[in-house]
């Protein structure tokens, strides 16, 4: 098995739709062989389910948010093989976390073949347009970053 692990802050938002969008994608090729979950930095939305703005727009896509948000844990880090954050925080506090781990540490931008973002931005605080443009440039990336775990 290859383990995939999503991460934004709260785990309510980006990387549960990270999750759903990889997983649509994983069932539709056939691939069996690629486990996937998401998790937060921060872990003050423990327990809880995805965000419900967040839910519709996603649901609006046929993608099904279903995961609980949890927070990062020390074991993460040796358990994953790709620990993806969302934006350039996310990635700080990654590493600062996973000091001994940072090859496996990455950014979804970066694996983006039709966005310019170089930051899956944070949805919380603003309109439905951002939940939409989370929702695009996470499409886009997903696609990278599959085709870059099937070539490793
Ligand atoms: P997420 O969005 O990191 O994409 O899940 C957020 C969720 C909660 C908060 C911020 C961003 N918050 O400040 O509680």
């Amino acid at each position: 098995m290859v383990k995939l692990l999503f991460v934004c802050l709260g785990n309510i938002c980006r990387s549960p739709s990270a999750e759903a969008v990889m997983k649509a994608i994983v069932v539709e090729r056939g691939i069996s062989h690629i486990e996937i979950d998401s998790a937060g930095t921060y872990g003050g939305h423990a327990g809880e389910p995805a965000d419900a703005r967040m839910m519709s727009h996603a649901s609006k896509r046929g993608y099904d948010l279903t995961s609980r948000s949890r927070q990062v844990r020390d074991s993460d880090f040796s358990e994953f093989d790709y620990i993806v954050g969302m934006d350039d925080s996310n990635i700080r506090a990654l590493k600062k976390l996973g000091k001994e781990y940072h090859h496996k540490i990455y950014k979804m931008t970066d694996f983006c073949s039709t966005s310019l973002a170089k930051e899956v931005p944070d949805p919380y605080y603003g309109g439905s347009q951002g939940f939409e443009k989370v929702l695009d440039i996470l499409e886009d990336a997903s696609l990278g970053l599959l085709d870059k775990i099937l070539n490793d």
